[in-house]
């Protein structure tokens, strides 16, 4: 019971049901990037209230050194004041075992099928930058090519909504996926190639012609679940996603249904874009994700007098890897992809150039990228995935 003291104003707690309007107030911070309140997602790992009204309250962070931290601590000590019987608030910011982690993930993934979250076969491999333009569906589509001329089984699943670009990078723009009972087949990009080519779904073939996009979270998150749940992909080693750009709400529920995806972010060799890179990235690995390296797009074109322009400055990949590296966790610059007519234009007419022109420098860098993708994939369990 809490009571008021005669004289001071002082607060007494004696009886811990005492405690629920403090834990309910500081349960429904909603957490600025997962989007949840941290009751939902269990990062309220303690409330305490002491005699003189100080309220002592402990938040598990999903990892050390979130970016959303000083956020989450200002909300929740503004919440924990606003409690009846709170003269002040003390809060400590802890990390979450993995097992919290885990048991996180479970509660806001939902209960759909999903056959690429964790569990499955295939190597998810999400794509994604801070911000648009700097040729993030460019990656996505010509590792997917390079990964299949690997001869790896490679699907595509564009989830950018406002700036979908897959289907004509692959040249299969206008095509629509076929209904099978409650399957969806999705047109293959055949690359000139004999073989069943590569099978690429994407938000774009749902759209009637230009119309505006303006999706909000709770119909992408269906589109999203729908997308991982229907479409038929075959079996794949490895799912190339093409993520919209920074960290709005498809990057969101993606990360949510698919926290074992790997997340390979692009950016440019300009330093100035660097910050809104690593807010991606960060997002990517609070979600679970394994950053998989950095693709810095864009870097100098070699010149015929053997100089190099560097039309984008340079540093930008070096400095986003950087920042993104933790202690246990080095992330690394995975390949430099240099400006190309023959990249651009192969891209405008929906075909790649690791078709049309392998000699290209870029058409080069997109097969060492590739290579150093399949170098990296993680082990599991006694069985090698590629
Ligand atoms: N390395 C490159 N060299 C030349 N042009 C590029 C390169 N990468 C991307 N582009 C071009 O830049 C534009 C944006 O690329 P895109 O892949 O659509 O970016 P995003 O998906 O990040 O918005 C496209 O016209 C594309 O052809
Ligand atoms: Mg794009």
């Amino acid at each position: 019971m809490v009571e008021e003291a005669a004289e001071g104003g002082r607060l007494e707690a004696t009886d811990p049901a005492d405690l629920d309007p403090l834990r309910a107030a500081v349960s429904a911070v909603v957490d600025p990037e997962l989007r949840r309140s941290l009751g939902e997602l269990g990062m309220v790992r303690s409330v305490a209230l002491a005699v003189d009204g100080t309220a002592q309250v402990a938040i598990a962070l999903t990892v050390t050194g979130c970016p959303a931290a000083d956020r989450i601590e200002r909300d929740v000590r503004a919440a924990a004041l606003s409690a009846p019987g709170v003269a002040a608030a003390a809060v400590v910011l802890e990390t979450m075992t993995q097992d919290e982690r885990q048991a996180m993930i479970e509660r806001v993934r939902g209960e759909r099928a999903n056959r690429f979250g964790p569990g499955t076969l295939t190597r998810v491999i999400a794509v994604g930058s801070g911000k648009g333009g700097v040729g993030k569906s460019t990656v996505a589509a010509n590792l997917a090519v390079a990964l299949h001329q690997r001869g790896l089984r490679v699907g595509v699943m564009d989830l950018d909504v406002h700036g979908f670009s897959i289907p004509g990078l692959l040249g299969i723009a206008g095509e629509r996926p076929t209904r099978v009972d409650a399957l969806m087949m999705p047109p293959r990009a055949l690359l000139g190639r004999g073989g069943d080519g590569i099978p690429a779904i994407s938000i774009g073939m749902f759209l009637d012609g230009d119309e505006p996009v303006s999706w909000r979270g709770p119909m992408l998150h269906r589109t999203v679940e729908q997308f991982l749940a229907d479409v038929w992909f075959g079996d794949l080693d490895v799912l190339v996603v093409d993520l919209p750009p920074g960290t709005g709400d498809a990057a969101l529920s993606f990360g949510q249904l698919v926290p074992n995806a790997e997340f390979l972010l692009v950016t440019t060799p300009q330093p100035a874009a660097a910050e809104v890179a690593v807010r991606a990235g960060a997002l990517a690995r609070r979600l679970g994700q394994r950053l998989l390296g950095v693709v810095e797009n864009m870097a100098g074109l070699p010149q015929p007098d053997g100089s190099v322009l560097e039309l984008f400055g340079s540093g930008g990949g070096d400095a986003t890897a950087r920042r993104l590296s933790t202690h246990d966790d080095a992330v690394e610059v995975m390949a430099r992809i240099p400006l190309s007519v023959p990249l651009r234009a192969g891209g405008d007419a929906g075909a790649p150039i690791a078709t049309t022109e392998p000699g290209d420098p870029a058409a080069a860098a997109f097969r060492a990228l590739a290579a150093a993708v399949v170098a990296a994939a993680p082990s599991r369990a006694g069985r090698s995935l590629l």
